[in-house]
Parts: C-alpha cells; sequence; structure tokens
C-alpha cells in the first residue's frame, strides 16, 4: 500500500513490507531532546503536536535521552497524562543493543540482556507491550539464533506486536532472515539509517545485494533513520555552527562532519530544493520516500517548528527523472555515519 489512506490531516501511510501494518511516511524519533535535554514542557508540546499531525508512530530505544532511559521515561509520561486512552491509536516501539546498565549483560545481543532490557523499557513507558521491538544493532559475540530467538520470545510473550533489526548489514539482514524463518518467527522491519549524505543501503555487498535488494525480496519493511542527516541537510549550517544545533552541542554530530565538500553538497542540493518549491529538509524527507520500498522516515525534532517544516515534505514526493540525475550529481557519501562499524558485516 502506498500513500493509500492517511493518519489524520495530511500525512500519508504506507505499508510496513509485507506486514499487516501501515506507518505514517513520516515518523518521530526521540533519540535526541527528550528526557533531561531541556524544558519537559517543550517535549510535551512536541510529542502531542506530532501525534495530533498525525504522527501516529513515535521510535524510542532504551538508551535515548539524556540520560539512557529518560525519553521512554517522559513519552510513558506524556502518554499517561496527555494522550489519556489514546494508546492503541499509536504505534510505539524500542530497542535493545546499546550499553544500558554496567557488566557483562549490559548491551549487545544475548537473551538475557534483550528481553531484561525490554521489560525495563515497558516499566518506564508503562505499558505491557510496545508495538515494535529491535535488535538495536548485530552483536558479533552472540549467535543469531539467540538474537532473533529473543525477538520470537518477546512476541510469544505479548510484550512486542512486532520486532525487527536496526543496522544490520546486507549479509547480517539475510542470516536474521533465515533464522527468523527457521525459529517461526517473522521480522517486519529494518531500521537503517539514509539521507542524500549516506547512501550505503544502496550499495551491493560482494554477493551483489543492497540491504534494500534484501528486504525487497523479504517483504521487510524499512524505516530510515536520520533522514535530515542529524540535521546537516537543512540550510542551518551553510554558513556557520547555530549555537542551539545539535553540531554546537558535541556528541553524535562532530562540526568535522561539515567539511568543505559536505557543505558545497548541501549548498548544490539546497538549490534543487529551491527550484522544486521545498525546503532543503524537506526535499530530504521527500528524496527517501521517492522509492516506496521506505515505508517511512524517522525524523528528530527539538521544536514544533521544525517538525512542521519537515511535515510539509509529502506535499511533494515526487521527483522527476531531471531532478533525481541532479541530485545523484551532488549527493557525496559525506562519511557520517555513525552507525557504520555497526552496519558492516563485523
Ligand atoms: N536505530 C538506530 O540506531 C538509530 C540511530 C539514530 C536515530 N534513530 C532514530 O531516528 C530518529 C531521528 O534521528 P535524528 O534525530 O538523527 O534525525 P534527523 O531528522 O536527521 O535530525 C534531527 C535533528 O535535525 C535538526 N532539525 C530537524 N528538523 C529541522 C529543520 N526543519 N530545520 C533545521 N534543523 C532541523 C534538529 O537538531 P538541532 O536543531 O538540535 O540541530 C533535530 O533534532 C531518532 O530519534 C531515532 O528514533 C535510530
Amino acid at each position: 500500500m502506498t500513500s493509500t489512506a492517511s493518519a489524520q490531516p495530511g500525512i500519508p501511510l504506507r505499508r510496513l513490507g509485507a506486514s499487516g501494518l501501515a506507518v505514517p511516511v513520516v515518523s518521530l524519533g526521540l533519540w535526541q531532546n527528550f528526557g533531561d535535554a531541556g524544558a519537559l514542557e517543550t517535549q510535551r508540546r512536541i510529542i502531542v503536536h506530532a501525534i495530533e499531525a498525525g504522527v501516529v508512530h513515535i521510535d524510542l530505544a532504551n538508551n535515548y535521552g539524556p540520560p539512557p532511559g529518560a525519553a521512554e521515561t517522559v513519552f510513558g509520561q506524556v502518554l499517561a497524562r496527555d494522550l489519556p486512552g489514546r494508546r492503541d491509536e499509536l504505534l510505539i516501539s524500542t530497542k535493545a543493543g546499546y550499553r544500558m546498565w554496567p557488566g557483562p549483560y549490559g548491551e549487545g545481543g544475548s537473551r538475557k540482556y534483550l528481553l531484561s532490557s525490554l521489560d525495563q523499557s515497558l516499566a518506564r513507558l508503562g505499558l505491557d507491550h510496545v508495538d515494535i521491538f529491535y535488535s538495536h544493532r548485530y552483536d558479533p559475540s552472540t549467535p543469531l539464533e539467540e538474537t532473533i530467538g529473543a525477538l520470537a520470545t518477546a512476541v510469544s510473550s505479548g510484550r512486542a506486536r512486532y520486532v525487527g533489526i536496526s543496522s544490520y548489514s546486507a549479509r547480517r539482514t539475510r542470516e536474521a532472515l533465515d533464522v527468523a524463518d527457521r525459529l517461526g518467527v517473522r521480522l517486519s522491519v529494518h531500521q537503517p539509517s539514509y539521507s542524500l549524505l549516506n547512501r550505503w543501503i544502496e550499495d551491493p555487498d560482494s554477493s551483489g545485494e543492497s540491504v534494500l535488494d534484501v528486504a525487497a525480496a523479504a517483504g521487510l519493511g524499512v524505516l530510515a533513520f536520520s533522514p535530515l542527516a542529524q540535521g546537516m541537510l537543512t540550510s542551518k549550517y551553510l554558513t556557520g555552527v547555530p549555537s542551539e544545533s545539535r553540531a554546537a552541542r558535541g556528541g553524535s554530530l562532530p562540526t568535522s562532519y561539515l567539511t568543505p565538500e559536505n557543505r558545497a553538497a548541501i549548498a548544490a542540493l539546497a538549490q534543487i530544493a529551491a527550484d522544486r518549491g521545498q525546503s532543503l529538509a524537506q526535499m530530504a524527507v521527500s528524496w527517501c520516500l521517492r522509492d516506496p520500498i521506505v515505508s517511512g522516515v524517522l525524523v528528530g525534532a527539538r521544536t514544533t517548528d521544525q517538525l512542521d517544516e519537515n511535515l510539509r515534505a509529502v506535499e511533494r514526493l515526487d521527483f522527476t527523472d531531471a531532478e533525481l540525475a541532479a541530485i545523484d550529481e551532488c549527493s557525496v557519501d559525506g562519511e557520517i555515519n555513525l552507525w557504520a562499524s555497526r552496519s558492516s558485516d563485523l
């Protein structure tokens, strides 16, 4: 299903791969900006505003905050206080894979870690189940049978409605699908990073298949994260580093990503966007959605204005061949894939 129905005013839905689940083409992720990052009132306003606008999918992970866990706590509070009775209108996802607590059981892909983390997430969220539970990253030190088996238990025990994987390479995705078949559990979604400056999921591996090829062949839905390259694909960094921006805060977006080559690519892309009547942020979102194999993108937002700007991308999802060719000319690999080591074959 592509763009058949609307979640609420104006946000189209797409089918998530071969699953029965419809997802909005733009969803909100709470990786940063939620937790102790700013005023609770601002966070509450962004979440409620998103949902009222039709962004019915909220993406979380155990470690989102800061500090880790805080985003789930905030979202649980907003759900209980501001959205009573509306839980089943929403698609709520969480993940486990990165470091969450000290010691050998606080990260990775083991059954012990994944299911304990999921229980902790449910407690913070105040829920008895999430809609999607992800293995947040491939763990080379745990047999895939164990990681995927834990996802199967999440479903069979009622703690998750659907399960998926995130940042797995094409090879590891193929292997995970095979294991899931053997275990009788369906993987419904892959969540990779993807943007005009980070197109790794299009690249074939040594067997000739890309992540997108593997997903398409298996009916695995794709929800792409960081479609704005953490904010680089907006006009904000063209002339400097605004004091309130993610790059200024340091952390996941080092200013070293703002190379002259990347800035030149961003400026050229901004001109193509302007010619289309879009902002660069809007074109960056629309471009990720140009092929319906990508069911939706997960954007971040620090303000409701940012979110509103990004949501207006849905007004212009079509591209001419000439526009796509012009974009290909200037969309460089910006070497900004923070998750590359997790997305490799390891
Ligand atoms: N599975 C994984 O491993 C993984 C990893 C990362 C993210 N994700 C998911 O993807 C979601 C989105 O990630 P992301 O936050 O990196 O996405 P993004 O949409 O690429 O970047 C969002 C950031 O860009 C800036 N921004 C957004 N809209 C803007 C606009 N219109 N104009 C100017 N600046 C704008 C804001 O930062 P500032 O204003 O502060 O600069 C905002 O926080 C996460 O919340 C999470 O759910 C998953």
